[in-house]
């Protein structure tokens, strides 16, 4: 037997929610868990690059890849041991770039070894487990519902999760560069402390962007997507992020300009024909600095992963 999962992409912190805010874009990845026929045979796990530009020679095709680790505390938590499974990765979501890579593989290899084992697990269970391979559980909370959600990894390990409507005429466009930055770089320049002002700042944009979405507010989301937690630390990583966001101050429509989880990717959050009216200076911007990125607009993905 065999199970095929489809798992959205996402883009993390959306500024002040660091580690706790994220939004599932429509851009998928394809996850198969079956069974081998031989008993005995070990794991096999292969990665398919179906929009073949990606560098997928990075992802693990060992014990060490991320769907498997997940997979086995799935199977360790029903007291069995995963052995002897085939997982196939088709992968259209950039690899290191902030756009939920990792957790699509998780979560995508969790929800169908679920399936394959007859559900023991609920939802809360898999975000938990997902959440604990991920280190964090911002990217796979939408991965795993799709849409907007906010998500607190708890001292016992569970995940507090609530999933808002988006509202549908704000536009989510990524700025995807040609370059990779693996998180684990982007979260080495972070500081072992912040400055109490500085937290006292993202507490209030955090309250406020989960009102000014609930509202549907597009003015206080302007003044809610904002950080000064991750981003200052993570500009210099980012080509562009900087001279973006100074060209983009006060235009029209426009709701905001985030690094996109851990970067490199840029996220811009747009209403109307807010994005339109600038993408040509936008482009510019970017031929100026000899950084060529991939500018995709979406939509709020609303379903989160399903089996296919
Ligand atoms: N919240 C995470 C970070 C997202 O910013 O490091 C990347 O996985």
């Amino acid at each position: 037997m065999k199970v095929t999962v489809k798992v959205p992409a996402t883009s993390a912190n959306l500024g002040p929610g660091f580690d706790c805010l994220g939004i599932a874009l429509p851009l998928y990845n394809e996850i198969t868990v079956e069974e081998t026929v031989m008993p005995g045979s070990g794991i096999e796990i292969n990665i398919i690059d179906e929009s073949d530009s990606y560098d997928i020679l990075s992802i693990p095709k060992d014990e060490n890849n991320l769907a498997y680790k997940a997979i086995e505390l799935l199977y360790n938590f029903i007291g069995q041991t995963a052995s002897d499974l085939k997982i196939t990765i088709k992968t259209n979501i950039p690899v290191a770039r902030g756009l939920g890579s990792s957790a699509s593989v998780i979560v995508g290899g969790l929800v169908a070894a679920n399936e394959l084992l007859s559900k023991p697990a609920d939802k809360a269970l898999l975000l938990s487990i997902a959440s604990e391979v991920e280190g964090h559980p911002d990217n796979v909370a939408p991965a795993l519902f799709g849409g907007f959600c906010l998500s607190s990894l708890e001292e016992d390990g569970s995940v507090s999760y609530s999933k808002i409507e988006w509202p549908k005429n704000w536009k989510l466009t990524v700025l995807i560069p040609d370059y990779e930055l693996d998180t684990k770089i982007a979260r080495s320049v972070l500081p072992e402390s912040i400055p109490i002002k500085d937290c006292a700042y993202n507490i209030r944009k955090s309250a406020m962007i989960i009102d000014a979405i609930y509202r549907k507010d597009s003015e206080m989301m302007k003044k809610a997507m904002k950080d000064k937690l991750h981003q200052p630390y993570r500009e210099k990583l980012i080509n562009g992020f900087k001279e973006l966001n100074e060209f983009l101050a006060n235009k029209d429509d426009i709701l905001g300009c985030v690094i996109s989880g851990a970067g490199p990717t840029i996220l811009i959050v747009s209403e109307n024909n807010g994005f339109e009216k600038v993408q040509n200076e936008i482009k510019q911007i970017f031929e100026d600095l000899n950084v060529s990125c991939d500018i995709r607009t979406y939509e709020a993905e609303n379903e989160g992963t399903l089996v296919i």
